[in-house]
């Protein structure tokens, strides 16, 4: 699918090359087992925070940690990063099957048509964006997104919608905190307000809302960036890629060929990743049968955790802590002495190499040899790696993890370290999506159990003899 120059054969060949090293190291580990249908009840071995419970089936993607495998409904992630796009992918993830080129066209153009999300928009602007953490701010545009988009349940045709009706009506000199003027507003507007958007909560996950939560979520991103930089969000660019739009509607510019392909495998990499706790919160959302837009938002809830989204944020830091390739030995020396744990490394699941720390490793080192300001930090970053992969490799499987290099390339693409989170949100989008379309075919609401230690005993006594 991409179009293929010298910089794109040099970045196919770079992970080809990787794979067959994944490959050639991990080929002796026994085969994949539990991936056959699973014949419930089923009885399996579960820790606290449900470890190794199994919660569903599922076709969408396979994560095999002895083997380091990622796989996208049957696609090796290798081939996908080496060969395809974030919109081929999102598709694949979405619909089971790589799209035809008709398909693709399709696709596409419905994509770009949703990057236009400027009605969303103008209302999230009328609340305080700079001053919100932005993974709160992406979760609040989630939600207004799901409310233009319920109105198209009604027949009502968006651009006309209330909230549109009257771009005065979202009066400039209301207070960033007078929300109820501006409902007042919207309300006595020339169009009356239909009451079931607003009661109704069913109707909107649809395919069409996963298609404009893919391509809204990353409008609303970048627009997030623009606002926390005192600047205006831009204007979707129709005739860029997904990726290269990205980085456009966030810096301002065209990114080169070499930036707009690492945003893509990245954006790739991070699509979907087995029932990780995003996914798990989404997919718990949805089978309550509350819509798409109420889920990705309870995802966008789970990734904000330091748990789970934000660990290449810490990297960074990490680095410049560090300062440069001599002081890595000193460091590192300390770190094991005080049982810290060196962000980047080690994983729940990857007890061999991450595959897409191996895929972003060399693009790491690509991107680094064209940017002289990033020698250093890449090569404190490669220093670190050979030292911690020596001390904990064999011993303890801890090996670098997605977060190791994906920082130090955002940095590379001017991405604001408290960006790196929400960036991440607008790739996951596509998983958590295509998982809760396709739990929702045979939709079982989620109910696990707690056991109940507490007393059983109490006796009730008044608030005035406690
Ligand atoms: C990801 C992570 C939470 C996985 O944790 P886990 O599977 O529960 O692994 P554990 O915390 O049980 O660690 C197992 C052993 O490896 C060690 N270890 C794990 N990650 C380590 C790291 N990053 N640095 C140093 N030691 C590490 C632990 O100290 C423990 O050692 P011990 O057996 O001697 O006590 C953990 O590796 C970590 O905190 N990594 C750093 C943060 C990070 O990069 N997160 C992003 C993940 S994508």
């Amino acid at each position: 699918m991409q179009p293929q120059n010298e910089e794109h054969k040099t970045i196919t060949e770079l992970i080809m090359q990787a794979k067959r090293e994944a490959t050639a190291e991990t080929d002796t580990e026994p085969e994949p087992e539990l991936t056959s249908a699973v014949d419930w009840p089923v009885a399996c071995t579960v820790g606290p925070g449900l470890e190794g419970a199994i919660a569903c089936e599922t076709r969408v993607g396979y994560v095999n940690g002895k083997k380091g495998w990622l796989i996208y409904r049957g696609y090796d992630i290798f081939d996908l990063c080496a060969h395809s796009s974030y919109e081929e992918v999102s598709y694949l993830l979405l619909h089971g099957q790589l799209p035809s080129s008709s398909e693709f066209e399709e696709y596409s153009n419905r994509l770009r048509r949703y990057r236009d999300i400027g009605q969303t928009l103008r209302l999230f602007m009328s609340f305080p964006i700079e001053q919100l953490h932005p993974m709160a701010a992406l979760r609040l545009g989630t939600n207004l997104m799901r409310q233009k988009q319920t109105y198209r349940d009604l027949d009502v045709d968006p651009d006309h919608a209330p909230i549109a009706a009257d771009e005065d009506s979202i009066a400039m000199e209301t207070p960033p905190l007078g929300e109820k003027e501006a409902i007042y507003e919207f309300a006595s507007g020339a169009h009356t307000r239909p009451e079931k958007a607003s009661d109704d909560l069913t109707g909107s996950e649809d395919i069409d809302s996963c298609y404009h939560l893919i391509s809204g979520v990353a409008t609303l991103a970048a627009a997030i960036v623009r606002l926390r930089r005192g600047k205006f969000p831009l204007e979707p660019r129709q005739d860029l890629s997904h990726a290269a739009n990205l980085l456009y509607m966030i810096n301002g510019e065209v990114p080169s060929v070499l930036e707009e392909r690492i945003m893509d495998i990245n954006l790739i990499l991070h699509a979907d990743h087995g029932m990780n706790a995003s996914t798990f919160a989404t997919m718990v959302v949805a089978s309550t049968l509350s819509d798409i837009y109420f889920s990705i938002g309870a995802g966008i809830s789970a990734l904000n955790g330091p748990l789970h989204g934000g660990a290449n944020e810490e990297v960074i830091k990490t680095l410049g802590e560090i300062g440069s390739p001599d002081n890595v030995d000193h460091w590192f020396e300390t770190a094991v002495a005080d049982k810290r744990k060196i962000p980047g490394f080690g994983h729940r699941v990857y007890k061999a190499y991450d595959p897409r720390a191996r895929i972003l490793a060399p693009l790491a080192e690509r991107m680094a040899a064209s940017r002289p300001e990033l020698h250093q930090l890449y090569q404190t970053a490669k220093k670190l790696e050979q030292r911690v992969v020596a001390e904990y490799g064999e011993q303890k499987k801890i090996f670098p993890n997605v977060d190791f290099y994906s920082g130090l390339l955002y940095r590379a693409m001017s991405i604001p370290q408290n960006f790196f989170t929400p960036l991440f949100a607008v790739s996951r989008v596509a998983g958590w999506t295509a998982r809760v379309i396709e739990y929702l075919e045979h939709n079982r609401i989620f109910r696990p159990r707690a056991i109940y230690t507490g007393d059983l005993t109490a006796q009730y006594r008044s608030i005035e003899t406690r």
